[in-house]
């Protein structure tokens, strides 16, 4: 062997061909490490993978705690979700791996760094920009490299002994605690709706006909109890999650727009996420002003391309976050979910924030709202555009 590889390995398809290859074809020793960022899979059956396909050493970091309070925390108080849709499960998660995959490399003084992504989804993006920030090390990139596709990848594992699950072979899943994403096979057609089985997290058939809520308290932007118990951060998702999902909630199916310009059609479990981020921006609007609101949608939507495409290490992106955790100082309250056969919807909200005012909102004779002053209000306000109107109409 010539040298030295770091890979991050999930066990999978990819990355388990992948080891083969750097093995093979690059004639390198091969160092993996799973990052266990709540994907809920068996570590020591992960490690016994890597071992069986011949890894020099691997490692098992449990990052959970760091990805829900560095990367998904911050995603609420960002309300993030691309293309209005997609929490983002998979693009947080990336960074986070690559930092952890660095510190290894640097502790075995690898010689190259790899992974697993194609060259036509976003993943690649974010490893090899988050891998470059932090090394200057060749990125190898076999699937991408060699274009490989998935029958071809199947065959290879197939001739290597490489055990696929069932589930793995229908379809391309990630998943972490932030949510379940799934791509390819039968999907790929973007009018076929998802088989049922394709879902694990989200219950579809033989749903109650009872409503369940969800009672969220947040701090700051931060949830901190759900149902009137404090909940340590990883508790506390999970939770929702298995909640939520049960009650059906929490099925996204929608067409993406992937960085490299590809179109796909995704679809996503995330009860949770959905959960979280309905409940958040909701209380958002109860306690921020309508400059605060109006202007927000705009940093977040900013903060959720760049955390899609690539550019979590973007000098934007921490401005952006300094203004959005001075935003969060008055979120602090709870909000009420009614959820009832795979829909949800926020049914109360209070806070010690709160702008509303029963007293000027009422229609109730003890309303303190003087109507005069509206008059005037009124004819100011829509000035300029009765003005244009009359023009227009005279020409
Ligand atoms: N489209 C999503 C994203 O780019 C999910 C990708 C899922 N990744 C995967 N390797 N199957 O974040």
């Amino acid at each position: 062997m010539t040298g030295k590889a770091i890979l991050a390995f999930s066990g999978g398809l990819d990355t388990s061909v992948v080891v083969k290859y750097l093995q093979e074809q690059h004639n390198l020793d091969v160092v993996t490490v799973t990052i266990d960022v709540g994907q809920g899979d068996d570590q020591k059956k992960i490690a016994a993978k890597a071992k069986k396909l011949g890894v020099k050493r691997h490692y098992n970091i449990d990052a959970r705690k760091e990805f829900v309070e560095k990367y998904i925390f911050p995603s609420i108080k960002a309300n993030a979700l691309y293309q209005k849709k997609y929490c983002l499960a998979t693009a947080l998660a990336r960074p986070l791996i690559a930092e952890k995959v660095l510190e290894i490399a640097k502790k075995e003084k690898v010689t190259a760094l790899a992974h697993g992504c194609s060259g036509k989804g976003n993943d690649q993006v974010r490893f090899d920009i988050t891998l470059r920030a932090g090394s200057n090390l060749p990125i190898i990139a076999p699937i991408r490299d060699m274009n490989l596709d998935r029958t071809t990848e199947l065959k290879f594992a197939n001739k290597h002994g490489i055990k696929i699950d069932n589930v793995a072979k229908r379809f391309s899943i990630d998943q972490n605690l932030w949510g379940r994403a799934i791509e390819g096979g039968v999907l790929e057609d973007p009018f076929n709706e998802p088989p049922a089985d394709a879902f694990i997290w989200v219950k579809t058939k033989n749903l109650s006909t009872k409503p369940s809520y969800l009672e969220i308290k947040f701090e700051k932007g931060v949830p901190v109890a759900v149902d009137g118990k404090v909940m340590q951060p990883i508790n506390l998702i999970e939770y929702i999650n298995k909640k939520a999902g049960a009650a059906g909630v929490g099925i996204v199916d929608h067409i993406e727009d992937r960085v490299v310009g590809i179109k796909s059609r995704e679809v996503y479990e995330t009860p949770a996420a959905s959960c979280l981020i309905e409940a958040h921006s909701d209380l958002e609007k109860m306690v921020h002003t309508k400059h605060e609101t109006k202007f927000k949608a705009i940093v977040d939507d900013e903060w959720s391309w760049l955390a899609y495409s690539g550019l979590w290490q973007d000098p934007l992106k921490s401005n952006l976050d300094a203004f959005i955790e001075e935003s969060q100082s008055r979120v602090t309250g709870t909000v009420k979910i009614k959820m009832l056969q795979g829909s949800m919807r926020v049914v109360g909200r209070k806070s010690k924030y709160s702008l509303y005012s029963h007293d000027i909102a009422t229609y109730g004779s003890e309303s303190t709202f003087d109507q005069k002053l509206a008059k005037g209000f009124v004819e100011l306000w829509g000035m300029q555009s009765t003005e244009a109107n009359k023009l227009q109409k005279k020409r």
